[in-house]
């Protein structure tokens, strides 16, 4: 043994006796599996899903190493797709329900809209996992499964409809509709999917309702105009007070610009001609809620809903993201060859990397109409309650009540 304290004393330490009584310890634990009841396994049904990885190669008599990661990074997708839809179908059905109207519900769809931004973000990230497969690998096997493709994903079809793609921004694949790649039962899911309220028309109905629009109330909107208004006047006498140069007349075509904007904005007409072209998505007055949450973001009753726009805006991001890390993954594993489904393979994915996808546009296009905090019209807390008083359903009075007896003790 070393003459060393420290060593004597580790020696010490680590004794057989001493690791003995702490592994009778940990023994003293009851082994409850064995008195029955579910285990792990049977919990997970591990049987089915550790049994179905089903390599083509191998049943063709060529196994290749690779497609055993190729299906499970698959698999691995469509159960967070199953998962994402579980979370969007609550938070559908509490908005369907009028759940919503109680506010106390709105933490409940925020937090699980916040676990599907979180749910995407992996799949963005699992590409890399991928695509420690070459090329070559995938050419390998490739053939083999032809001609199933990831077009072919129910799921996936089914997210983007329940969001609120739009079925006539969609890009043409094959110059047919993408429907007619299903059948049977999935086509007659897919229908029906396109006929329910999407999360965009039930988030635009909800906008609709932000307290503070009606114009007997604050008429955020007649007031805001009045604002901006006075507020370009003002900025156009300031300007034409300064002296000419070169400088002045780019300040005076940019506010004409800005003008123009805000005019527009606030033309109802030509709101109408935008949606009808796909280029709006949310109704007028929905945009007018949204942008009175955007300036108003910091009262109590507004902080959740802002949180609900930004994870809004945060999963469009995503799924674009998602598109783009899935096209570049494929121009790399088959260059600009067409694809297992049929269609041209990298040129078609990489159109859909685009705004046509994208949902809640008008949500990202608000930025364009901030204005200096002093054109958004003020709040008096003494007049204006609103911002302060939440809308709630107290079962204990089973009424919708309005005041502050709200409690969230009764929701789960
Ligand atoms: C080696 C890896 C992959 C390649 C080469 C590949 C290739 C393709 C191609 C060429 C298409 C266009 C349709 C076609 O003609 O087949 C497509 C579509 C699609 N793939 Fe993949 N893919 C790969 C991995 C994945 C993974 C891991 C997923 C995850 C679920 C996935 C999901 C999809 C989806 C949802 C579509 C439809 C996209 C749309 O139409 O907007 N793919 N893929």
């Amino acid at each position: 043994m070393s003459g060393c304290p420290f060593l004597a004393k580790k020696h010490q330490f680590f004794t057989s006796k001493h690791v003995t009584e702490e592994e009778d310890d940990a023994q003293k634990g009851i082994n409850k599996a064995s008195k029955g009841g579910i285990v792990y396994g049977d919990y997970l049904v591990l049987d089915k899903v550790l049994n179905a990885q089903v390599l083509q190669s191998e049943l063709k008599g060529d196994k290749v190493h690779d497609e055993h990661l190729f299906i499970v990074t698959h698999q691995a997708y469509e159960l967070w797709f199953k998962q994402i839809l579980w979370e969007l179908d609550s938070v559908r059905e509490l908005f369907m329900n009028d759940g919503v109207r109680d506010e106390r519900n709105m933490l409940k769809v925020v937090s699980r809209m916040h676990r599907i931004t979180m749910i995407f973000r992996l799949l963005g990230d699992q590409f890399s996992v991928l695509e420690t497969m070459t090329a070559m690998d995938f050419f390998a096997f490739r053939d083999y499964l032809t001609p199933a493709s990831g077009f072919q994903s129910l799921q996936f079809r089914l997210l983007e409809n329940k969001i609120g793609v739009s079925d006539n921004l969609r890009v043409p694949y094959n110059r047919r509709h993408y429907r007619d790649n299903f059948q049977g039962t999935d086509s007659e899911v897919l229908l029906h999917s396109d006929k329910e309220p999407t999360l965009l028309k039930l988030v635009e109905q909800w906008l609709e309702r932000t307290p503070g629009l009606e114009t007997d109330g604050f008429d955020f909107w007649g007031k805001f105009q009045t604002n901006i208004e006075q507020g370009f006047k003002l900025e156009r006498q300031k300007i034409e007070k300064m002296t000419e140069s070169e400088m002045k007349q780019d300040m005076l075509e940019d506010l004409t610009k800005q003008i123009d904007l805000f005019t527009s904005l606030f033309d109802s007409k030509r709101h109408e001609h935008l949606l009808s072209k796909g280029d709006r998505r949310l109704s007028f007055k929905a945009l007018q809620g949204a942008l009175m949450i955007n300036f108003y973001r910091e009262e109590p009753r507004f902080q959740v809903p802002f949180q609900l726009l930004t994870s809004l805006m945060e999963i469009d991001t995503l799924m674009t993201k998602w598109r783009y890390n899935h096209v570049c993954m494929v121009h790399r594993m088959i260059g600009s060859k067409s694809g297992t489904g049929g269609s041209s393979g990298y040129h078609y994915l990489r159109s859909t990397v685009s705004d046509r996808y994208k949902v809640f546009v008008d949500l990202f296009n608000l930025a364009t109409y901030l204005v200096p905090r002093s054109w958004i019209p003020k709040l008096n807390p003494n007049i204006h309650k609103f911002p302060y008083t939440a809308e709630c359903y107290d079962s204990s009075y089973n009424s919708f009540s309005s005041s502050s007896s709200c409690s969230s003790e009764d929701s789960d």
